[in-house]
C-alpha cells in the first residue's frame, strides 16, 4: 500500500526508535532504567481513580459526551484557573475540554492556518507544533532555543518576511524538554510582538505545575486574553496520561474556532473521564507531593552528572533534565553511551528533539532525562553514572 505524500514524509516519531533499542537490551536480558518518554509511573491519585469508576456508575446510560465538556468540568476548569493565577475565565465562552493537549495542539492549526501561511514553532519541541502545521498545510519556521538567551526564543532574529506571513506562534513555558520557566517579561514581549505582527500567540501549559522552586510559572492569560489561548493538560500534573483529559482557554473568538474544529473533528471527552479531571482538579494535595518527589530525582540525577564531571544542568521545572553533553560526543553518541550494559539508561538525544535548521541543530550537544524512573531507580543510575562515566570526559562542558 502507498500512504500519502504527508505521511510518507514524516520519519519515525522518535520514541518508537527508542523503544526498539530498549527492547535490544532487554532482549539481552539486560533491564535498563528508562529516562526515555516522559510518562510518569507513580499511580493516578486515589481520588481520581475513584471519581473515575463512581463517573462510570453516574453515567450508566453512557451516551456521546458534549464536544466542548460538561458544565461541571468547565467550571471546575474556572475555579482551579482563579485559584492558581487570579484570572477570571467564562466556562461557557472562554474554555473548552479536550482529549489531552495532544489532539488539541495537533489540530488546533486547522482552525487557523491557511495553505501557506508560517507558524512559528520552538525548536527543540514538542512535535505535534510542527507536524499539526504541516497537516494543516503550513509552513513551520523554527525558533531556535539556544542557551545563551536562557532558551527563550530571539524574536528580533525572525525574519521579516516570516513575520509578515506568520498566523500563530507557539511558546511553552515550563518548557520541554530544556526545563526552563518564562519571566513575565517574555510574556510581555511575547504578547506585543503578537500584536504588533498580528500572529496568535498559542502557549501550551503542559507543565505549569511540574516546578520546584518557589516562584511558580505563569499563565500567559494572567497577562491579557485577547490574541491569545492556552493549552492545559492534566496528564503531568496528576498523572493522568492514560486518561487522555486537557482544555484549551482564553481569547473567545479563538475558543469559538476550535469548538467548531473540535465538532468536526473528534467526540468530546469522555464523561466519566471529566468526572476524574473534576476530583484531580479538587486537589492540590497529591500535586505538591509528586513535586517534592520529582524533586528528589532531579537531585539524585543532577548531582550523578556533576560527579561524573558534566555541567549541573537543574531544571526549574517540568520532568525534564536537559543534559549538557561532553566535549567529542554527538548526542546519539552520547546517549548510545549510557546504553552501554554496565550503565544501561535510557536518554533521549537532544538532536532527535531538535530539528535542523540553517544554523544547525540546537538540540545537538543535549540528551534529555524525563525524571520517570521510581527514586530507587534513579539512585542505581546515579551509581552506575558515577563509576562508570567519570573520567570518559577530559574536557567535559560545564
Ligand atoms: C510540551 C508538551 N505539550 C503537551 C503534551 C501533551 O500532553 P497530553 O496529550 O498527555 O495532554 C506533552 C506531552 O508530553 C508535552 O510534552
Amino acid at each position: 500500500m502507498k500512504t500519502s505524500k504527508r505521511l510518507s514524509s514524516l520519519t519515525g516519531y522518535a520514541f518508537a526508535e527508542i523503544d526498539n533499542k530498549v527492547k535490544d537490551l532487554r532482549s539481552e536480558g539486560i533491564s535498563p532504567i528508562d529516562f526515555g518518554v516522559g510518562d510518569p509511573t507513580e499511580p493516578t491519585p486515589e481520588i481520581v481513580r475513584k471519581a473515575l469508576s463512581d463517573g462510570a456508575n453516574r453515567h450508566a446510560s453512557g451516551g456521546y459526551p458534549n464536544y466542548t465538556g460538561s458544565d461541571e468540568y468547565r467550571t471546575a476548569i474556572a475555579h482551579w484557573t482563579k485559584k492558581r493565577f487570579d484570572l477570571d475565565l467564562n466556562p461557557a465562552t472562554e474554555i473548552c475540554a479536550s482529549v489531552g493537549s495532544k489532539e488539541a495542539v495537533f489540530n488546533f492549526p486547522e482552525a487557523i492556518i491557511d495553505p501557506d501561511d508560517f507558524v512559528i514553532v520552538p525548536n527543540p519541541g514538542y512535535p505535534p507544533y510542527a507536524r499539526g502545521t504541516l497537516f494543516a498545510e503550513g509552513r513551520v519556521h523554527y525558533a531556535n532555543l539556544l542557551p545563551e538567551n536562557n532558551f527563550l526564543p530571539d524574536l528580533g532574529s525572525i525574519p521579516a518576511d516570516v513575520c509578515k506571513k506568520a498566523k500563530l506562534m507557539w511558546i511553552n513555558y515550563p518548557n520541554n524538554p530544556t526545563g526552563v520557566t518564562a519571566p513575565a517579561s517574555f510574556f510581555e514581549e511575547i504578547i506585543a510582538f503578537g500584536k504588533e505582527n498580528d500572529i496568535l500567540i498559542a502557549s501550551d501549559e503542559a507543565y505549569s505545575e511540574n516546578y520546584y522552586g518557589k516562584n511558580r510559572p505563569r499563565s500567559i492569560l494572567e497577562f491579557t486574553k485577547t490574541g491569545v489561548v492556552a493549552f492545559n493538560s492534566l496528564s503531568k500534573r496528576s498523572c493522568m496520561t492514560g486518561y487522555r483529559v486537557g482544555w484549551v482557554s482564553g481569547d473567545r473568538e479563538v475558543v469559538a474556532a476550535f469548538k467548531k474544529l473540535k465538532t468536526n473533528i473528534d467526540s468530546g471527552t469522555p464523561t466519566f473521564i471529566q468526572d476524574a479531571a473534576v476530583a484531580a482538579l479538587s486537589d492540590e494535595v497529591h500535586v505538591l507531593e509528586l513535586r517534592n518527589l520529582y524533586r528528589k530525582k532531579r537531585d539524585i540525577m543532577v548531582d550523578a552528572f556533576g560527579k561524573a564531571g558534566l555541567a549541573r544542568c537543574c531544571p526549574d521545572a517540568t520532568l525534564y533534565i536537559w543534559q549538557k553533553i561532553p566535549n567529542g560526543f554527538t548526542s546519539v553518541d552520547f546517549a548510545g553511551k549510557l546504553l552501554d550494559p554496565q550503565i544501561a539508561i535510557v536518554t533521549t538525544p537532544g538532536s532527535w528533539i531538535g530539528e535542523n535548521t540553517p544554523e544547525g541543530n540546537p538540540g545537538e550537544g543535549f540528551i534529555r532525562l524525563a525524571l520517570v524512573p521510581s527514586v530507587e531507580e534513579c539512585e542505581l543510575a546515579a551509581k552506575r553514572i558515577e563509576k562508570f562515566l567519570s573520567g570518559t570526559c577530559t574536557t567535559c562542558q560545564k
